[in-house]
């Protein structure tokens, strides 16, 4: 056995805003009620940030708790990735933003879009260059103001929505190439351009100049996301070399109770190994991953050498999956 490179997800950090929005809150301003949105999702609450609260200030208190996690210090960082939908401005890159307000030196600072399965994309991007030796210490945040591009005029979606961040620290350690190695193992990252119209928003720098509402078809969205999930999840597992049975903690991204659930029946999966924060949260989208493991990290279930298994569905179509020995 050979000696490799891998990521490995040294220190974790998540961020909610203060507000609490509750379902009886919403109910005031749709038609909708705390049964209905308890029973069709699992939320009971969520957070909206406040409005002098851009997604990079979310970013940067997830991102100087993974930091302290970590044993890192913002000088240290030298790859930051932000995956978000909801940037500060069209540009520059909320990364760069973070970098800035976090008093990183110069290094490398970008942004990857794939909306819900941004985090999952944004850690396989950040591996391309931990696990080469060109990052020593690399932040990967998942941020996101999600309730900013909602139409509150749309029962069907702006009771889904919630605001948060949460980071990961991705570090360089020596692996011996097998499967109890710690770090990230396995990927499976997929995209179907002809299902834009289920999940989009009808805004953008390029069509119409403006920032745009969130438009879904969320039972169509709903039909594919157990499928495709469960697809990816096992595909990520053979790309690492495990069997699903063998998976610890089972950090998902939180889009609707029954979608967690759909994907543990399908795949046999104990209900018990499934970190959910949906009803805590809500959708926060690309914050939604980091967020959920920081729940479980803090609470003492995610251990270090467990064996994690991260995945997510959103808009483009996007999906994936991610495997990663903690
Ligand atoms: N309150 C009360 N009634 C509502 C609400 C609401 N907030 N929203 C919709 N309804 C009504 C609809 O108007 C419809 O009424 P009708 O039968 O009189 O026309 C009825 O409820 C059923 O609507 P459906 O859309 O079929 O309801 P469904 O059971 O599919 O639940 C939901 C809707 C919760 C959006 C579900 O489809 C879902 O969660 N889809 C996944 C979408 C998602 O999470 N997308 C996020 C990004 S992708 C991802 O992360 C997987």
């Amino acid at each position: 056995m050979s000696s490799v490179l891998r990521s490995a997800v040294t220190g974790v950090g998540g961020y909610l805003p203060d507000e609490v929005v509750t379902n009886d809150d919403l109910a005031k301003v749709v038609d909708t009620s705390d049964e209905w949105i308890r029973e069709r999702t699992g939320i009971r609450v969520r957070r909206r940030a406040a409005p002098d609260q851009a997604v990079s200030d979310l970013a940067v208190e997830a991102a100087r708790q993974a930091l302290a996690a970590a044993g890192r210090t913002p000088e240290e960082v030298d790859l930051i990735v932000v995956a978000t939908t909801t940037p500060d401005l069209t540009f520059p890159a909320a990364a760069t933003i973070v970098q800035r307000k976090l008093g990183c030196p110069v290094g490398v600072a970008f942004d990857v879009q794939a909306v819900c399965s941004g985090f999952v994309y944004a850690l396989s991007v950040a591996d391309g260059f931990v696990a080469r030796g060109r990052a020593k210490c690399a932040l990967v945040i998942g941020a996101e103001t999600m309730t900013r591009l909602m139409d509150w005029t749309d029962r069907g979606t702006c009771v889904l929505f919630g605001d948060g961040a949460g980071a990961v620290v991705l570090e360089p350690v020596e692996g011996q190439g097998t499967t109890a190695d710690r770090g990230l193992l396995g990927f499976a990252l997929r995209a179907d351009g002809t299902k834009q119209d289920l999940l989009y928003v009808d805004g953008g720098p390029s069509t119409n100049g403006e920032v745009g509402k969130l438009r879904m078809q969320g039972n169509q969205v709903f039909r594919h996301a157990v499928v495709n999930i469960s697809e990816a999840v096992t595909a990520a597992a053979a790309d690492a070399g495990i069997s699903v049975a063998e998976v610890d903690w089972f950090v998902p991204h939180q889009a609707n109770m029954r979608i967690l659930e759909g994907v543990a029946r399908r795949l046999g999966i104990d209900e018990a190994k499934v970190i959910t924060t949906v009803a805590d949260h809500a959708n926060t989208s690309a914050a939604s991953i980091p967020l959920a493991l920081a729940t479980g990290v803090a609470d003492g279930r995610v251990k270090r050498g467990d064996l994690l298994l991260l995945e997510a569905m959103g808009g483009g179509l996007t999906w994936g999956a991610c495997v990663l020995r903690f």
